[in-house]
C-alpha cells in the first residue's frame, strides 16, 4: 500500500517539493545535508526520490548512489542526474555489499517505511566502520499526528500553545496532504528510532532541531506563531 501510493504520487512530489520550488529544501535541508556529508567520499542516499539530496552532496558525484522504491522517482533521478548512480530498491533490502559506504543519508523517508528496524539494520550493514548516517525526519515529537497551534480566547484570557498529539501511540496513517493526494505516514516516538539505531551500533553524535526557515514562514503565515516549534529533526550517527 505504502509503495503504491508513492508510485502514483511521484509526479506530485517532484512538482511541489523539488527542483528549487520548496523553501525548506533550498534554505535548510540541502545546505544542512551538504555540510554534514563533507569529507565523506562514497555516499548512499536512501529513499532518494528524484535525487535532489544526492545532487546537493559535496565532492565527486560519481561516488554517490541513490535508491528508491518508486520506479517513477528513480526514472526522474536518472534523467536529472549530474553524475550520481541510481537503482530501484527497498530500504529494507539494500543491493550493496557490507561496508560499502563512508556515509548514508535518509531524508524524510523513514516516516514512510513500515519495516523500520530492518531498514536501520541495512544502513548499519552497508556503512563502513566509523561511517556516518545523516538521518532527517519530520520531528517525531513535535509533529506527532494531531499536533498543531491552538489559540483559545475567552472574554478574560487568551491562551496560545502548541498541542502535541498522542505521542506514544505508534500509528500508520494515510494523510490527504492535498485534494486527491493521499500519502502514508508511520508515527513512532523518538525513543523507538534512537534505540533502534543504538541497538545496531549507530551512535548519536549530534542532534539538530532547526527552526523553520524564513521562506517557509513567508509561505505559511499560519505557522508564524509557531516559528519556535521545529518541523525537522536531524540525527547524525556514527557506526561503531
Ligand atoms: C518524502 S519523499 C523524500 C525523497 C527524497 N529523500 C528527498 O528528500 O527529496 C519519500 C521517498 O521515500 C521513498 N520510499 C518510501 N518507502 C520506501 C522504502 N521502503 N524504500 C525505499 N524508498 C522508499 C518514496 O518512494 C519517496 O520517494
Amino acid at each position: 500500500m505504502t509503495e503504491d501510493l508513492w508510485e502514483s504520487h511521484a509526479r506530485w512530489w517532484q512538482r511541489e517539493f523539488t527542483d528549487g520550488v520548496d523553501p525548506e529544501y533550498n534554505e535548510q535541508i540541502l545546505p544542512l545535508v551538504a555540510g554534514l556529508t563533507t569529507g565523506f567520499e562514497k555516499i548512499l542516499d536512501i529513499g532518494c526520490g528524484e535525487g535532489q539530496v544526492a545532487r546537493a552532496l559535496p565532492g565527486n558525484l560519481s561516488h554517490v548512489f541513490g535508491i528508491d522504491r518508486s520506479r517513477a522517482q528513480v526514472a526522474e533521478a536518472v534523467d536529472r542526474s549530474a553524475g550520481e548512480h541510481y537503482a530501484q530498491a527497498s530500504a529494507s533490502a539494500l543491493p550493496f555489499a557490507d561496508e560499502t559506504f563512508d556515509a548514508a543519508v535518509a531524508c524524510l523517508v523513514f516516516e514512510h517505511i513500515i519495516e523500520m528496524s530492518t531498514a536501520i539494520s541495512e544502513v548499519a550493514r552497508v556503512l563502513k566502520p566509523d561511517g556516518r548516517f545523516v538521518f532527517l525526519l519530520n520531528h517525531p515529537l513535535l509533529q506527532t499526528p494531531g499536533s498543531g497551534w491552538v489559540e483559545e480566547h475567552t472574554s478574560e484570557t487568551s491562551i496560545q500553545y502548541w498541542r502535541i498529539g498522542q505521542y506514544l501511540v505508534e500509528q500508520e496513517t494515510i494523510e490527504e496532504v492535498e485534494l486527491g493526494i493521499r500519502i502514508p505516514f508511520v508515527h513512532r516516538p523518538l525513543s523507538v528510532y534512537l534505540n533502534s539505531l543504538t541497538d545496531r551500533g549507530l551512535f548519536l553524535e549530534r542532534m539538530l532541531e532547526p527552526a523553520p526557515p524564513e521562506g517557509f514562514l513567508e509561505r505559511n503565515h499560519a505557522y508564524r506563531s509557531a516559528r519556535h516549534i521545529p518541523r525537522l529533526l536531524v540525527l547524525v550517527c556514527k557506526k561503531q
